[in-house]
């Protein structure tokens, strides 16, 4: 038996930030239970698959792993090196629950995304024999109940950082899992995500990614009793010494309040870069899709915020062959492309879920069709990505250095825009921003020259009282 102290857990994430983010809060709560993170599945004690359900092809995934991961714990037993337990959570967890246990009879331990604080407890009744399925939504506060990880843990898990705000979604877009899979809308209160944030600034971390399924749509309890918007929120957290920059994503376009593009246009920390799927362009689908915004509502906010904001990078999410959209309907979809210009983005084949109303939806569209236009749509989108990437050429820019590129001597960073730039620089600048000129780019990212090896960042506020009308 392997001594309790000594035991090691591997998670697999896939699918979004979110996920990135709850694994490391899975692996903070094993710690309390002597867990050790490994990156060896094969020596792992308890082996984590934190799923997604967004596509069919996530999900079949999982099952795939599932079989591979049989034979490794088969392996580890008549080995005589111990034992391997074997846990799903995550979005198909919470979706497929008890099919997972009859599909996959490997599997030890299915529990969803408001799981994840029982861990230990999960797991002890696993240690006992049990088949454990813990989908439900309990009404405790996960996070509160969450354990915090050492600061050595966070130091090690780099700069930048990912920080759940929100969870859950009340938009019920028809091809999506996610309301189904992670609830209602939840938001953590103000003071909560205050503390988190500044014990991740303690542990060295400049940047941190806000994250929520509709991250916008945040209205956590402030201080004062009342709910706090997003802008509200990101002002707060620009205010923490050493936090030098603020994201957010993924959100929607319904939510873009004020208040938050105020945020954009006066703090300087709230990075230049927004990820607002649109989806489509089309209004019929659009309103299929139930959206509840039209290409036009879409383009006039795009306007505004680049008002505010015109050095701003668009980031979008794109689903082609949703059931009956035609080749005029595709056709909307690559002119909004063209109208607004997407500094990145990703798109896909619309792929019915089980349980959305557009799986139930007459006029699926063929597959062979969805292949052909997501071809040409990632023709386009892939065009503006090379050209707004080559726009930075020539110009200076301040960089967050993060991690030892593969060349000797060389360094990776990432841009305001969220781009990777390459530069030489010596290893304990990590964890710097520093001022770089753009030489040249590669295909998935830039070549630059370091010009200074400090930054100030954090010049005074402009005036907040000021309003904006949308
Ligand atoms: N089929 C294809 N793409 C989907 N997405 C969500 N659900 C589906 C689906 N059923 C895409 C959307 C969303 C992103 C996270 O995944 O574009 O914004
Ligand atoms: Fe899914 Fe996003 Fe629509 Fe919510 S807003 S239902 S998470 S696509």
């Amino acid at each position: 038996m392997t001594d309790p102290k000594d035991k090691k857990v591997f998670v697999k994430t896939y699918g979004c930030q979110m996920n990135v983010y709850d694994s490391d809060r899975m692996a903070d709560a094993l710690a309390t239970k002597g867990y050790k993170p490994t990156e060896q599945m094969e020596e792992a004690d308890l082996v984590i698959l934190n799923t997604c359900h967004i596509r069919e092809k996530a999900a079949e995934k999982v099952y795939s792993e599932l079989g591979r991961i049989r034979k490794l714990r088969d392996a580890k037993r008549d080995g005589g090196k111990g034992d391997m337990k074997i846990g799903v959570a995550g979005c198909v967890a919470q979706a497929e629950g008890e099919e997972i246990m009859r599909r996959a009879p490997v599997v030890d331990m299915v529990f969803g995304p408001q799981s994840y604080h029982r861990l230990p407890d999960l797991l002890d009744r696993a240690d006992n024999g049990d088949r454990v399925v813990e989908t439900d939504f309990p009404v405790e506060d996960k996070f509160a109940n969450l354990p915090k990880a050492k600061k050595e843990v966070t130091r090690k898990r780099g700069v930048s950082s990912f920080l759940t705000v929100q969870e859950g979604c009340d938009k019920f877009c028809t091809f999506c899992v996610v309301p189904y899979t992670r609830g209602a809308e939840a938001s953590r209160p103000v003071a909560q995500i205050v503390a988190e944030a500044e014990r991740l600034a303690e542990a060295g971390v400049r940047e941190v990614t806000l994250l929520g399924q509709n991250v916008n749509g945040y209205h956590g309890e402030g201080p004062d009793g009342k709910a706090w918007g997003l802008g509200r929120l990101l002002f707060r957290l620009a205010e923490i010494n050493g936090l030098d920059r603020l994201r957010y994503t993924t959100s929607h376009p319904r939510d873009m309040d004020e208040e938050l593009l105020v945020a954009h246009r006066d703090l300087d920390s709230l990075m230049p870069y927004l990820h607002l799927p649109v989806q489509a362009g089309s209004n019929k689908i659009l309103k299929a899709m139930n959206r509840q915004h039209t290409y036009d509502d879409y383009v006039r906010l795009i306007d505004v915020i680049r008002d505010v904001r015109p050095d701003i990078a668009l980031s979008g999410d794109f689903i082609v062959g949703f059931p009956g959209e035609t080749e005029e309907d595709f056709e909307d979809t690559m002119r909004i492309v063209r109208e607004v210009t997407y500094a990145s983005a990703y798109s896909f084949k619309y792929s019915p879920r089980p349980g959305t109303p557009a799986a139930d939806m007459k006029e699926q569209v063929e597959a062979t069709i969805a292949s052909e236009r997501l071809y040409r749509l990632q023709e386009l989108l892939n065009q503006q990505q090379r050209d707004f990437n080559a726009s930075k050429v020539g110009t200076t820019m301040s960089l967050l250095l993060e991690r030892k590129g593969r060349d000797e001597g060389q360094l990776v960073g990432k841009s305001p825009w969220l781009q990777a730039v390459h530069v030489q620089a010596s290893e304990e600048l990590i964890g710097e921003i520093v001022t770089v000129h753009i030489d040249n780019i590669g295909t998935n990212s830039l070549f630059g020259t370091m010009i200074e090896d400090r930054t100030t960042i954090g010049t005074p506020l402009h005036n907040q009282a000021e309003g904006l009308s949308i």
